[in-house]
């Protein structure tokens, strides 16, 4: 596995391989590498003859400064790991790599619709700077195929709106949650959790689990579900930003004519913003 850091290094080695009529699948992370994103690896194999995997902790896309510092950076142990993977490139750029212009006045990508619910309402610009560095990202790798975790629903949706807005020669594709034994979707964030926390997560995905049993017996009341969640988890321990029943293929409010639905949730656990969702298709 190669590792380059320079975009100039990037470009050549993707050129190289385009003549030799290879077909590249690109997984970009924030590095501190996990199971799921190594089954994202995996798919990525499945799907081109070449692999890029990028590691870049995006500050754009941090409205928190704190969040930011705190952010886990383990890079050797990620190349580590995406050698045990067949990865054929990693991308880890620094910050003055990605921005060389700095970050104040660089052109933002905005995707409306999707940047401004659930996630998007308690995170301002969070997701102007995911669509951004996501636009750099692809105009740098110009990959065939793209693949981003399910788990980050809404950044999923996001993304695949921004590629066909903007005629991105790049297929986007979802690869599923990986989650621990409890339940708990795998996250960078879960190291925040103390011993005691990780055991309270397991809720999360229990009570998401809970309101798609509900949905499947007819029960229609989404509202009423919905706080019911917000109660259960609260008495939990979590301090709970949504729960909510939505619409899947564009996160709008849900109607009982809505078959195909995903229920989402973020909510703060101890030092940890944890989000989860689940699809629940009742055609
Ligand atoms: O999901 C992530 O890890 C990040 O939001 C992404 C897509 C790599 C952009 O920085």
């Amino acid at each position: 596995m190669q590792r380059v850091e320079s975009v100039k290094a990037l470009r050549a080695q993707v050129k190289a391989w385009r003549q030799q009529g290879e077909t590249i699948a690109f997984v970009p992370t924030m590095g501190n590498l996990h199971a799921g994103h190594l089954s994202l690896v995996a798919k990525a194999r499945e799907l081109a003859d070449k692999v890029i995997v990028s590691i870049f902790v995006n500050p754009l896309q941090f409205d928190d400064k704190s969040d930011l510092s705190a952010y886990p950076r383990t890079l050797d142990a990620d190349i580590e790991q995406l050698t045990s993977v067949v990865c054929d490139l990693v991308f880890t750029p620094t910050v003055e790599v990605m921005y060389p212009q700095g970050m104040d006045s660089h052109t933002k990508v905005v995707v409306p619709d999707m940047d401004d619910k659930l996630c998007g309402q308690n995170r301002p610009g969070h997701f102007d700077g995911v669509a951004t560095v996501v636009s750099k990202l692809f105009n740098m790798v110009q990959a065939d195929v793209a693949v981003f975790g399910d788990k980050d629903f809404q950044q999923l949706l996001l993304i695949k709106k921004l590629a066909l807005d903007l005629n991105l020669a790049v297929e986007v594709i979802g690869g599923p949650t990986f989650r621990e034994p409890n339940g708990l979707a795998m996250s960078s964030r879960n190291q925040y959790l103390t011993t005691e926390q990780f055991a309270q997560a397991a809720s999360l995905y229990q009570v998401l689990s809970a309101v798609k049993a509900q949905l499947e017996q007819a029960n229609t009341n989404y509202h009423q579900l919905e706080s019911e969640a917000v109660s259960q988890l609260t008495e939990a321990g979590f301090v709970v930003d949504y729960v909510e029943i939505r619409r899947a293929q564009d996160l709008e409010i849900a109607t009982k004519a809505d078959h195909n639905l995903r229920i989402l949730a973020a909510a703060q656990l101890g030092k940890a913003r944890l989000i989860d969702n689940i699809a629940c298709n009742l055609a």
